[in-house]
């Protein structure tokens, strides 16, 4: 980035889940927490061990430990995920080519420091009941929605919220909120969708939305589900926004079978640096440089494994530099 911007960065790298494990003994320990706070902003990697071995103490709760930790501490309330299908890769779609064909191009805003996942959790002690409890104030509510307001009017200037209205209070709580702010956004269309509904849409007619904003569990089951609209987990960065702090990190976990073959595909990470360079650091030159750079490249049928349908393939430190030497030609 050196040559082509006069952005300068100061790096500091900080050890999270397994790799914390083995040398603190905790999945999110204090240095990483320190650096952290010292930073401007953070570039997350992956986190979580192989499938086979959960249970193992290196890697129980790895996940969430390092995951809901940073959020919480740094109150990244507003996470944006992205779900697009790049019309050259549109045959890894996992979906019919003419629902694909309408085009693909969403963006899951969830809320991510409250609900259910921060709510009280309890097991009886005699293990035959428990409890989580989802709860929301108004105040919680628009961080998420007004951002969602801001990423339409950018965008395509429509806003879904999903909720499960016909059943929960918090829910209808959310409704009453959106439609309180709704208008300081005019050119905003809003419409509310109900959480399976919204699943189902996803998959049968996902060009049917533009930017979608919920609560923190239901954001974790949609996004997922419109993660894969693009046939891999390896192109999409996502973001998550705090007041004073904000966290880019790549929409995939770890692929352990991966690992020391330089095959993974960096195109999520590196998208991920870019979200970074234009949110936290208010770059969209660089951030675009960055994004053209990668679809030039796939332009080009460059391919990671996860991406190659059959095809030639390419490491990830040749996707890697062919990235950046388009983004030095462009620039
Ligand atoms: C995610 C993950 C986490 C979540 C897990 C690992 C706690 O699924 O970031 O979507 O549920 O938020
Ligand atoms: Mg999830």
């Amino acid at each position: 980035m050196a040559s082509v911007s006069d952005l300068s960065f100061e790096y500091e790298t900080a050890l999270v889940g397994g790799a914390a494990w083995d040398a603190h003994g905790c999945h999110l320990p204090q240095e990483t927490i320190d650096a952290c706070a010292r930073c401007d902003s953070i570039l997350f990697g992956s986190v979580g061990g192989p499938v086979e071995a959960q249970n193992e103490p290196k890697w129980k709760d790895a996940e969430k430990t390092s995951l809901l930790g940073l959020r919480k501490i740094f109150q990244l309330a507003v996470n944006v995920r992205p779900a697009k299908v790049y019309p050259l890769l549109a045959d890894l779609s996992p979906l019919k080519p003419e629902i694909i064909d309408k085009g693909v191009d969403m963006v899951v805003i969830r809320e991510l420091v409250s609900g259910i996942y921060f709510g009280d959790h309890q097991t009886a002690e005699d293990g035959e009941s428990a409890a989580d409890t989802m709860s929301y104030n108004k105040e919680e509510i628009r961080l998420p929605l007004e951002f969602g307001f801001k990423a339409a009017m950018k965008r395509d200037k429509r806003l879904t919220v999903v909720d499960k209205a016909n059943v929960l209070d918090t829910s209808r709580l959310w409704r009453v909120v959106a439609e309180e702010m709704a208008p300081q956004y005019p050119e905003v269309a809003l419409d509310f969708m109900y959480v399976d509904n919204a699943c189902m849409q996803v998959i049968c007619n996902p060009s049917a939305f533009d930017v979608v904003a919920t609560e923190n569990m239901f954001g974790d089951i949609l996004s997922d589900c419109a993660s894969v609209l693009p046939g891999s987990l390896g192109l999409m960065g996502t973001a998550s926004l705090g007041p004073d702090k904000m966290m880019f990190e790549p929409a995939g976990g770890t692929a352990f079978d991966l690992t020391g073959k330089d095959a993974a595909n960096p195109i999520a990470q590196i998208l991920s640096a870019a979200l970074m360079l234009r949110y936290a650091f208010d770059a969209e030159r660089e951030a675009r440089l960055i994004e053209d750079a990668v679809d030039a490249v796939l332009a080009e049928g460059l391919r990671t494994g996860d991406i190659a349908s059959g095809g030639p393939t390419v490491g990830c430190s040749a996707m890697g530099s062919a990235i950046a030497a388009k983004v030095v030609e462009a620039a």
